[in-house]
């Protein structure tokens, strides 16, 4: 049994969704255990417990989120050399760019030597005002959808040894 870890950040609900689609999708796999963990809640020995990863976080202010980061600044170093070669992607929520947040977390795992096994998927809220910024998110269909396409290629891949 493998484990597909989900760590994720949210601040009005749109990667919280994203999370959630991608966790959905990657529990079609039977021989997947996924977990889907709060930025906060999870540690190093979460990711040495896993077998994949989605790192999942909105851009804010062109970086991940904070507790994002301090998520990757509680568990790199107990992580590193580890968990080199694992399969992971990247999820990230965006009024309106995305790729600053997306090229952080990508130094940082290519510094666990981790695999990218698709490009980052980035959803883009649109959301510029200051009032858009505050507001609740809401997916639409074919972003769930990307998001659960995602999370099922990762599982599949990790269920089948395949990554
Ligand atoms: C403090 C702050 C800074 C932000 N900076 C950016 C930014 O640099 N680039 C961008 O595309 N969106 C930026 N945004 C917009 C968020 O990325 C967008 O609202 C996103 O959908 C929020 O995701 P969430 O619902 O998971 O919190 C910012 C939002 C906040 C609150």
């Amino acid at each position: 049994m493998k484990t597909l870890l989900i760590v994720y950040h949210s601040m009005t609900g749109g990667t919280r969704q994203m999370a959630e689609a991608a966790a959905d999708g990657a529990r079609g796999e039977p021989a997947l255990t996924v977990r889907l963990c709060a930025a906060r809640d999870a540690g190093p020995h979460d990711v040495l417990a896993a077998d994949g990863y989605l790192f999942a976080s909105p851009e804010n202010l062109a970086a991940m989120s904070g507790l994002l980061k301090d998520f990757f600044d509680r568990s790199y170093y107990a992580a590193l050399d580890r968990i080199n070669g694992r399969p992971y992607a990247i999820l990230i929520s965006a009024g309106s760019d995305g790729r600053s947040a997306a090229a952080q977390i990508e130094r940082i795992a290519t510094g666990w030597r981790l695999k990218a096994i698709a490009e980052p998927l980035i959803v883009c809220t649109h959301a510029q005002s200051p009032a858009a910024i505050l507001a609740a998110k809401t997916l639409d269909d074919d972003q769930r959808r990307r998001c659960a396409e995602l999370g099922a290629t990762l599982g599949a891949g990790l269920a089948l040894g395949i990554f």
